[in-house]
């Protein structure tokens, strides 16, 4: 069986891109009961463009902290039961922020007409209803959550997503003005979660002409943001990795991630390290997977000044290591992809807990 792509609806892409918002909001205010749920980064309370938005008196804004963990079950199911209580099934859920708020926001768009804890949805096609019209505007670019079809959620067992046609966005801005008040170290990593995915994706058995064409393209924006003469921060660049991220993210979907996600999740999900970092301090030490692509990693970290700890697997437990492990283990799409059908006898729970003592 080959795999649908389900994409957004809508994109909007350019400087200013994002006073937009109320005109896209309209259609959807009109049919439904007429209130929106804005669900933004705690960074931007109080940020003048938040008037860009419309938000109207009949609206639910909240404002949710990721700076310490990822999105969890948990806070979308709080969420959820809050908003019923407080408005009802809205019109529109609206999503600003970083790829969690992404992912909460699409999560919170299915769960709005789901019953039950998003726990019992983590996985491939659980969810049975479709959610509330979502639309997405990503202020940091990299992670592909703007475009991926799964909301990645913590839960009490596993790190994984509520993946379903129904998750990717009705509606995306891209705004490349956004990302301009991203602190430096975060928009290295967050854009190495791009660089990471289309490396993953076309080291692989369900890479394609599809998931090369996009991951080709993403993987060239990404040298010239992060090697090129004008490496580093500045609007240009700003622009270039919006599109990669998007790009990356096609890139994956329509192929698959590899070991360094698998690894990534692993420190997620028991340490509650962030995505983007955990993923740069895997990647770095997966020479024998992804050999010149950790090299050309390790010149970005160069170029743009930025050093990765090292030794911290020095400071964890067995139990942590082999927990790790055992989350990583559980995601066998990824080790399929990576190593092939056969991968349970190239790989043992073993091997991987020293691929963690590696970090
Ligand atoms: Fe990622």
């Amino acid at each position: 069986m080959h795999k649908v792509l389900h994409n957004i609806d809508k994109l909007v892409f350019g400087r200013g891109a994002i006073a937009q918002v109320p005109d896209q909001l309209q259609a959807w205010r009109n049919e439904g009961s007429g209130s929106v749920v804005f669900v933004i980064d705690h960074y931007f309370k109080d940020h003048a463009l938040l008037e860009k938005l419309g938000i109207r008196s009949e609206d639910v804004v909240c404002y949710e902290d990721c700076d310490v963990h990822e999105p969890t079950t948990q806070q979308v199911d709080r969420l959820r039961d809050q908003i019923i209580e407080q408005i009802g099934v809205p019109s529109a859920v609206v999503g600003m922020g970083g790829g969690s708020i992404m992912d909460i926001a699409k999560a919170l768009s299915l769960m709005l007409k789901q019953e039950g804890s998003s726990s019992l949805y983590q996985g491939l096609d659980l969810i049975k209803h479709a959610g509330v019209p979502h639309l997405g505007i990503p202020t940091i670019s990299g992670t592909g959550a703007e475009c991926s079809t799964t909301a990645v959620l913590t839960g009490p067992e596993k790190k994984l997503g509520l993946k379903c046609a129904w998750t990717v966005f009705d509606q995306v801005i891209l705004d490349p003005e956004l990302p301009a008040t991203v602190e430096r170290d975060h928009w290295f990593y967050t854009g190495m979660d791009t660089y990471i995915h289309c490396i993953e994706s076309e080291t692989g058995i369900h890479q394609n002409a599809f998931s090369r064409a996009y991951g080709g393209e993403s993987l060239r924006l990404c040298r010239e943001v992060f090697l090129g003469p004008d490496a580093g921060q500045n609007p240009k660049n700003d622009e270039q990795l919006m599109i990669a991220s998007l790009f990356g993210g096609w890139s994956l979907t329509y192929s698959e991630v590899g070991v360094c996600h698998a690894l990534s999740y692993g420190l997620s999900k028991i340490l509650g390290y962030r995505h983007g970092f955990a993923n740069c301090v895997a990647f770095q030490h997966l020479e024998d997977f992804y050999g010149p692509a950790v090299s050309e990693f390790k010149e970005m970290l160069g170029t743009n000044a930025v050093e990765l700890p090292q030794g911290l697997s020095r400071d964890w437990s067995d139990e942590q290591i082999s927990a790790m492990a055992q989350v990583s283990w559980n995601l066998p799409h990824m080790w399929i992809h990576a190593l092939g059908h056969d991968w349970q006898k190239r790989i043992s729970p073993e091997e991987i807990k020293d691929l963690f003592k590696r970090l």
